[in-house]
């Protein structure tokens, strides 16, 4: 039996628990800076998703996407894995350097001095902002992924 077609069907399916999970961010916060009462609920239920699913679902992706090269048509040499695999190490680097602290650092901001001070936006602009840049990683991931250009 093939087992290539099956690893990836779950291939993709874990790109979209990670990637669906990451997008509902955005909305999450947006909600909750118009009602400021929920925003700690709000950002510690992101918290939540981003440690309990999306990153372990990232994790995920990328053992399956090597086994996948490695079993599949495909190898180390190609392009698209050469720089899809870089991408993800950015992808991975800036979210545990950068935007993982920023969340934690929000929540304690939020819990000490509440929402409406000028430390708190600043953190929530710089949030949105490695937000945006972490998305434009995944987007392009996944076109690789999909379009395999040079192939
Ligand atoms: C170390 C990281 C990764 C490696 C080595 C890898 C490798 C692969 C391989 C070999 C395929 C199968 C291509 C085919 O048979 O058509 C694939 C498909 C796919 N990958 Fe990845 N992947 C990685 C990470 C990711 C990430 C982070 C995402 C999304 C955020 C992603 C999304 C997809 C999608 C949507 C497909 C389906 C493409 C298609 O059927 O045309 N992958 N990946």
């Amino acid at each position: 039996m093939d087992f290539y077609p099956w690893l990836k069907a779950l291939h993709v399916l874990l790109a979209i628990v990670a990637v669906g999970f990451n997008m509902t961010y955005g909305i999450w916060q947006a909600r909750a800076g118009r009602d400021p009462q929920h925003m700690g609920y709000a950002l510690r239920g992101i918290k939540f998703m981003d440690d309990k699913v999306a990153n372990p679902a990232y994790v995920g992706l990328a053992v399956v996407g090597v086994i996948l090269v490695l079993i599949g048509p495909y190898d180390f040499e190609n392009l698209w894995v050469i720089v899809s695999i870089g991408l993800y190490v950015l992808l991975v680097v800036i979210g545990l350097a950068l935007y993982s602290p920023v969340l934690k650092r929000q929540i304690a901001s939020y819990e000490a001095r509440g929402a409406q001070t000028d430390e708190f936006a600043a953190l929530s602009t710089r949030s949105r902002l490695l937000g945006a840049v972490l998305g434009v990683i995944v987007i392009t991931i996944i076109v690789l992924m999909v379009v395999k250009p040079g192939v």
